[in-house]
């Protein structure tokens, strides 16, 4: 079976549009059957990273999505990290809360995303922007 992505290596996908940030959904999804998660966690890193890169395009400015594999030795999985250089976030716990928006939203992104994936790493700052790391394991 061939899934046309490279295992070896990582994706990089730019977020300047909305066409920007269903490629990345595409992308998701693509490295998500091919580590083989199952359909019902497919479905939770792909929305997961659709909010996540939308985010990187309202609120950072645009940024870029890499996608990657990973395997601890027991389990094969996936990687996926959101860059902007934008205002960073002020009040992250404040960002974490569901409801809490800036924007008009739900609220609901990336309180929605933490709970959607095994692991959830936030760096940001005014200097720097924002960088989430995000990590999804088969099971
Ligand atoms: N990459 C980012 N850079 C700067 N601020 C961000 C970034 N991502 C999120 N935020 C801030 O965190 C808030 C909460 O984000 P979250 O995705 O949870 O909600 P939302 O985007 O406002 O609404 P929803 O995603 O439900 O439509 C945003 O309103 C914004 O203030
Ligand atoms: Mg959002």
């Amino acid at each position: 079976m061939t899934t046309g992505i490279d295992l070896g290596h990582p994706q990089a996908q730019s977020v300047r549009s909305d066409e920007d940030v269903v490629r990345v959904r595409q992308l998701v999804r693509s490295v998500a059957v091919a580590v083989k998660l199952s359909l019902v966690d497919q479905t939770k890193v792909v929305t997961a990273a659709s909010e996540l890169a939308r985010n990187t395009l309202v609120y950072g400015g645009g940024g870029t999505v890499e996608v990657a594999t990973v395997d601890n030795g027991v389990r094969k999985g996936m990687r996926i990290v959101f860059v902007d250089s934008g205002p960073g976030i002020a009040d992250l716990d404040l960002a974490l809360t569901d409801g809490y928006t800036t924007g008009g939203g739900l609220g609901l992104g990336l309180s929605g995303s933490r709970r959607l994936v095994d692991e959830f790493e936030i760096e940001t700052s005014p200097e720097t922007g924002t960088r989430i790391t995000v990590t999804k394991w088969a099971r």
